[in-house]
């Protein structure tokens, strides 16, 4: 029990597995196996236990670090995102080992801490765990639902670029009377500098961004048709009037399927109340893309960092610094025109027992659709261990994930631990 501080690893070494707290240059990784025969099936199941900041705290209806429950949900910060959905697949293999204790099934939890930073210790953390982590496929709840009655099992997930820009004019602030007038603002600069990232009709500006976008396969289109998602109660969460859509017509499919560009925060000069005349010596962006199968991170780093320097006008100079990186994933389930025809056989079952048991528990089938977010580490566990993973959606958009009152549809909980339990079960043949 020495190695398994903390309360996870406690209940994991609690429930038979071996743990192993793995430090990292940054956030430990627990990693905990069941093992068995070596032609068991194998399920890696993944969680992550790092969470977003809180802030802005005074939006919070109670404390975000005590979790409550009102009405059937419970909140708090991380019950969604990703904790509550972990506790799922935990609760369920617990159940599942309680009544079949030689279940003839060996799984491995992965549970890291740097997923909201873009697990930048997972590579070599990755290539050092190889042969623990080599299993039939990977099993997750860290995407959305469309409601806690309708379960989504994720098929793809967008990948993500983060970059900084600083733009630099005068070697100091200026009084905007002695100096205004003779020299480019860098905050003019970056605002000039940003609005090149789009067309006229609101398509992003980079020339080679769009080469290696896949086109959506017909079998999704008509998933989401099916799904009958409503664009003007979608506009009325959001609290905008009209949408911004400009990949696709509809909102739903832009989000899925498609690359975005987005500002996540702008600043420079004086931010303080009422005026002061300055000119600032600095301003800053902060920018990040998503990106779809088959755009290579890498590559569009490569692209907007040209196209900005070159861009850059006289007077002012730029300084990008880019920051983490993940690719996009697409699984196609079994049974759809494009399925690979090498799915392997036990990744097959396990799609099947989860369309069956979604079934079963929550009385609808299940829909395949790709989600916009982004979780690095799946590309790179199909990449270096050729492992597929099963994600089933354990939270909606009024979960809130990353905002004040996330919280966590206790009914999909506790239905999301039995269907959960019966996936499991099949997969090892029970
Ligand atoms: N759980 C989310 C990913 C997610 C959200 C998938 C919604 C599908 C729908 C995950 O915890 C997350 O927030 N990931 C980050 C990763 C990034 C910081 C590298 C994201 O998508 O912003
Ligand atoms: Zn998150």
């Amino acid at each position: 029990m020495e190695n398994t501080r903390g309360c996870l690893g406690g209940i994991l070494a609690g429930m038979g597995f071996e743990v192993d707290i793995v430090e990292t240059p940054l956030h430990p990784v627990i990693l905990a196996s069941r093992g068995g025969q070596p032609d068991w099936p194998h399920v890696v199941i993944y969680g992550h236990y790092d969470v977003q900041p809180a802030d802005p705290l005074e939006l919070w209806t109670t404390p975000p670090f005590e979790p409550v429950e009102r009405e059937g949900l419970l909140f708090g910060r991380g019950v969604a995102d990703n904790k509550g959905p972990l506790m799922v697949h935990i609760a369920a293999v617990a159940r599942l080992l309680e009544k079949h204790p030689d279940a003839p099934l060996r799984i491995t939890f992965l549970i890291e801490g740097e997923e909201e930073i873009g697990s930048p210790s997972f590579g070599a953390f990755l290539e050092a765990n190889k042969e623990r982590l080599a299993g039939d496929f990977v099993l997750l709840s860290d995407t959305q639902s469309t409601s806690p009655e309708q379960i989504t099992i994720t098929a793809g997930l967008r990948g993500i670029i983060c970059l900084d820009v600083e733009i630099k004019g005068p070697k100091m602030d200026l009084h905007s009377g002695g100096h205004g007038g003779v020299l480019l603002n860098p905050i003019q600069a970056l605002c000039e500098l940003c609005a090149t990232l789009r067309t006229p009709d609101g398509r992003i500006n980079l020339p080679g961004f769009y080469d290696d976008v896949l086109p959506v396969f017909d079998w999704e289109r008509a998933e989401l048709v099916q799904l009958g998602l409503n664009e003007s109660e979608y506009a009325d969460f959001l609290g905008i009037n009209k949408f911004y859509s400009t990949e696709d017509p509809s909102p739903f499919a832009s989000v899925r399927f498609h690359p975005s560009l987005d500002f996540n925060g702008i600043g420079g000069g004086y931010q303080g109340e009422g005026s002061k005349t300055v000119i600032p010596s600095r301003a800053f962006v902060k920018i990040s893309c998503r990106l779809v199968p088959d755009q290579e991170p890498a590559k569009i780093m490569e692209i907007i960092t040209k196209a900005l320097t070159e861009r850059c006008p006289p007077g002012v100079s730029i300084e990008i610094i880019p920051g983490h990186c993940g690719e996009p994933y697409l699984v196609v389930p079994p049974g759809k025109p494009n399925t690979p025809p090498d799915q392997s056989p036990v990744l097959a079952r396990a799609f099947a027992a989860a369309h069956q048991s979604i079934q079963e528990v929550f009385g609808k089938p299940p829909f395949y659709l790709r989600e916009g977010g982004s979780i690095p580490i799946i590309a790179d566990l199909k990449k270096v261990l050729g492992m597929d993973s099963i994600m089933l959606g354990m939270c909606t958009q009024e979960s809130n994930i990353h905002a004040p009152d996330e919280n966590l549809h206790l009914g999909m909980f506790h239905n999301g631990i039995a269907a959960s339990e019966k996936i499991l079960a099949s997969v090892a043949g029970l």
